[in-house]
């Protein structure tokens, strides 16, 4: 595996993106591949509409019934300028992110997969759970998704346990970040 050492870029997104988020959902389209991380983007047809739902996801008096604050940051490769990555950092835990969806969800364009991007990204995103003040933060991954599981063991994750959510098995990790 080539690692790299480019500095990534994390923040929020803003009207600017819409054409790097809109190819960046439409790749994940056409590999078939799951949006983690991306906040409903992959059902979102207007990008105005989920950009306005992102910022208001992040606010505390944001009551919607089954969701917790949250923050989505785009990940940009400096010397290209290239959006490489998604994430979506769950302010709190509720059941359902207690026992399946944990505190993070991200994801990594495919073809800058392999490269260290996904492990550098988890870390930056634990410095942004430090800076709310979370100590411990949950994340889970499918049983069957190796790269997953060892972007999250090479942050420190602790394996909890294993939680089935309907036909599909959980593993549920722990990274203090005290
Ligand atoms: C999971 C994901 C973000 C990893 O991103 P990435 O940039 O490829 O990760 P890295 O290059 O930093 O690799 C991290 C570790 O995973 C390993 N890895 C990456 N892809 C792998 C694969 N397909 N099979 C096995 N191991 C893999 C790497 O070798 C590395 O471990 P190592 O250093 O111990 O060898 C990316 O595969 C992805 O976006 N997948 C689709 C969305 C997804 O599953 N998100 C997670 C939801 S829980």
């Amino acid at each position: 595996m080539t690692v790299h050492h480019e500095k990534l870029i994390l923040r929020e997104p803003e009207q600017q993106d819409k054409q790097k988020v809109l190819a960046y959902r439409d790749s994940f389209k056409a590999n078939l591949s799951t949006l983690h991380g991306s906040a409903g983007l992959r059902d979102e047809a207007d990008y105005e509409r989920w950009l306005r739902a992102v910022k208001a996801s992040k606010l505390t008096e944001n009551k919607t019934p089954g969701f917790v604050p949250a923050t989505t940051y785009l990940v940009f490769e400096p010397s290209t300028e290239a959006l490489i990555g998604m994430v979506n950092l769950r302010h709190e835990l509720n059941d359902d992110l207690r026992n399946y969806g944990g505190h993070i969800g991200y994801s990594v364009a495919k073809d800058k997969r392999r490269q260290g991007y996904g492990a550098q990204m988890l870390a930056l995103t634990l410095d942004a759970c430090r800076r709310l003040g979370l100590q411990r933060v949950l994340v889970t991954c499918d049983v069957n998704n190796e790269a997953s599981r060892r972007t999250i063991l090479k942050n420190g994750g602790v394996l909890e346990d294993r939680r089935w959510i309907d036909d599909q098995q959980m593993e549920r990790y722990w990274i203090e970040i005290k």
